[in-house]
């Protein structure tokens, strides 16, 4: 069998425990591949780590490998193929007195996490190791975990997959049509809610959505307003932030990445841009993405923008310009 070695983070978490079955089946990484899962928890709760490998194992797939639990970022990330960077605070909650509203105002207490988790898996992970991150602010936290990496030769994403998934699932119930037959949908920007999911590269039937739905109020006034608050729409139904449609966005990344892109689509997550659609270095950006058969993943160059696309992605760079601002003392 060949192996993968997985690293986790905030394992013991709500998203932690909707992903580890997924990853350990064999539907991730085939059933032809061990998984092997390094888990990794803040030392208060790494015992219950312990809870999550018993579990796994009376699952009984013949496809998990060596489950070990950590609470040192440095032991855990060594010869890592992928890392799965969930461990941070959700928003919803209350500290010191005040309720934590915005995933932006994460960054000053989930920031720090991803100094220490980027050098760690810079130095001892796989030369082509891919890291995802989950935790919120999603995409200036993996801004921080790649420049302390400071490894070139490993892809560093923000996951913005769910925020796809919640675009197709509105335009499936609008346009009468199955998730499958809605292709190449991107969420440009920031996971927040300067997102900005664009109906008019989407297509069902070599169709553009935006131009089968005919409608731009409700493109402006429903469908963009339901994508870009769906995470809080969550919070308050739920009292706590989306878990298990989180982890499936998680293994929907994983699986794009894994295999070759269809030509006739693409898929949607953050990653360090390199100038295209005029958007600035250093910044990691929602872009519409493909995947080769060695698993490179390359922006998806010279779409289409309109104008009222391009107002919608000034706004998302500009507000991940402020955030990159704002965490200056951390790169
Ligand atoms: P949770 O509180 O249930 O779990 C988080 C876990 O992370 C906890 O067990 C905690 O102990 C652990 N943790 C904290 N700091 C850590 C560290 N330095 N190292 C390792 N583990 C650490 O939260 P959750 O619901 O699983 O959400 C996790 C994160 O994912 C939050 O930031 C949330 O906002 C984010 N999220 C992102 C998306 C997305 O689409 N990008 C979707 C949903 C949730
Ligand atoms: C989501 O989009 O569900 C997550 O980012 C959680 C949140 O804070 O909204």
């Amino acid at each position: 069998m060949k192996e993968v070695n997985v690293l986790v983070t905030g394992a013991a978490g709500q998203i932690g425990y909707a992903l580890l079955t997924r990853l350990a089946s064999g539907e991730t990484f085939g059933e032809d591949t061990l998984v092997n899962l390094n888990l990794v928890e803040v030392p208060q709760v790494v015992s219950r780590l312990e809870g999550s490998k018993m579990e796994l194992e009376d699952c009984g797939f013949n496809t998990l490998g060596k489950v070990k639990n950590f609470s040192d970022i440095n032991e855990a990330s060594g010869d890592i193929d992928w890392a799965l960077l969930v461990g941070s605070i959700p928003r919803g909650i209350t500290i010191n007195g005040k309720k934590i509203e915005e995933r932006a105002d994460l960054l000053k207490i989930n920031g720090g996490i991803f100094t220490e988790q980027g050098k760690a898996i810079g130095e001892n992970a796989k030369k082509d190791a891919k890291i995802l991150v989950v935790g919120n602010p999603a995409n200036t936290n993996a801004l921080i975990g790649s420049t302390h990496g400071n490894n070139s030769s490993q892809t560093w994403m923000a996951m913005t997959a769910l925020d796809a998934n919640r675009a197709k699932a509105q335009v499936a119930k609008k346009c009468d049509v199955s998730i499958s037959d809605i292709k190449k949908m991107t969420i440009w920007g920031n996971h927040s809610p300067t997102m900005y999911p664009d109906l008019d590269n989407a297509e069902i039937n070599n169709k553009s959505v935006s131009s089968l739905i005919n409608n731009s109020a409700w493109i402006e006034n429903d469908f963009l307003q339901n994508v870009q608050q769906r995470g809080k729409a969550i919070i308050d139904a739920r009292g706590a932030s989306s878990a298990t449609s989180a982890a499936n966005a998680a293994i929907d990344t994983v699986k794009a990445t894994l295999t070759e892109t269809p030509e006739k689509d693409w898929f949607s997550a953050a990653i360090m841009s390199d100038g295209s659609y005029n958007v600035p270095e250093g910044l990691i950006f929602g872009f519409p993405l493909r995947s080769n058969s060695n698993g490179e993943v390359s922006i998806v160059k010279n779409l289409p923008i309109s104008d009222y696309a391009q107002e919608k992605i000034d706004i998302t760079t500009k507000e991940l310009l402020e955030e990159k601002n704002d965490i200056g003392d951390l790169l």
